[in-house]
């Protein structure tokens, strides 16, 4: 008998076929997401969860499900896992890392350049019909070229980012909890600084951080104040790294010019001073959402729940003392 998969999404195709190679799946098809007590009854009973960064993967889900033996999240965050529960479960918990740097690097660049260049307000212009044609003054931004780049969060999209910005002769500098190696810093063209000097000399910050206990809320009140005036906020790793509140009110002060956002506090919920703005874009979460980014994903949890019955090491795994202790 095939071991038995709950997959709180149909995946991709390619993701799909695998799968169901080697295990009975359980999809849920519905849309938008399953709610929470049709997850704990679908988990009843399955060997492998396959999840979304929208499902809590907790000890509520994991005491529904005592067969679990990974809960595989489609993602590289994975802030939606108890990875510690898990653990103390001995269940294996896995993600999706490496395959959405590009994908989200470009995603944040092209936010960058849309708020600077005033691309979607143009659009928006141009849709209503009330364009009068062409003014010297007209929907004039910020240029982008030779600016400061901020980078908070140094790992490999922080790093994507970085390679992008050479493209546009921008200063690059960066701040994260470990310096990266000389020869990065030299390739990337980037500048090692704390966060005090990042904050007060950037143009655009970009954040890429994961959300951890101290990452949550990192833009606050006191830190978007250090901001130079007329700078702008990209955020494109999760929400509640930004407390939106205080960015309200800092654009209401004009502390900083503008923000693009494609994560949110709680989502879906967008906080409703931000809808009516001019200076900010938001997108859906949908930083690496190409469909050859989403595949790739998709098929990585699948091969991480395949090498786990395999009896081998899935190759993205959270927890591997739980792997260690077999
Ligand atoms: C992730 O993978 O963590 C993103 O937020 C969705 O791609």
């Amino acid at each position: 008998m095939k071991p038995k998969v709950f997959a709180t999404h149909g995946l991709f195709a390619p993701a799909r076929a695998l799968l169901e190679r080697h295990f009975e799946v359980d999809y849920w098809a519905g849309e938008p997401r399953p709610p929470r007590d049709e997850l704990l009854r679908r988990v009843a009973g399955k060997d492998a969860l396959i999840c979304l960064l929208t499902e809590k993967v907790n000890d509520e889900l994991l005491d529904h499900s005592p067969n679990l033996r990974i809960a595989a999240t489609v993602s590289v965050g994975y802030d939606n896992i108890d990875v510690a529960a898990c653990t103390r479960r001995k269940i294996v918990a896995t993600h999706t890392p490496g395959v959405l740097d590009d994908t989200t690097a470009d995603f944040a660049f092209a936010l960058l350049m849309a708020i600077a260049r005033r691309i979607v307000e143009g659009d928006a212009w141009m849709r209503s019909g009330a364009w009068p044609g062409w003014n010297l003054d007209q929907l004039c931004g910020s240029d982008v070229s030779g600016k400061t780049l901020g980078i908070i969060g140094f790992g490999r999209i922080g790093r994507a980012m970085a390679k992008r910005a050479q493209g546009f002769d921008m200063r690059i500098l960066y701040t994260d909890a470990m310096r990266a190696a000389p020869e990065v810093e030299r390739d990337l063209h980037a500048e090692y600084v704390d966060r005090d000097r990042l904050l007060a000399a950037a143009d655009f910050v970009s954040v890429h951080v994961p959300l951890l206990p101290e990452t949550r809320r990192l833009i606050n009140a006191s830190t978007l104040k250090q901001m130079k005036p007329g700078a702008y906020l990209i955020n494109t790793s999760r929400g509640p790294v930004v407390d939106e509140a205080a960015l309200v009110a800092a654009l209401d002060a004009k502390q900083i010019a503008g923000a693009a956002f494609d994560v949110f506090e709680n989502e879906p919920k967008v906080h409703p001073a931000l809808v009516a703005r001019k200076d900010v874009i938001l997108t859906p979460h949908i930083a690496s959402a190409s469909v050859e980014t989403r595949t790739k994903m998709a098929l990585i949890a699948v091969e991480n729940v395949i090498a786990l019955f395999d009896g081998r090491r899935p190759p993205n795994v959270l927890n591997p003392e739980v792997l260690a202790a077999k």
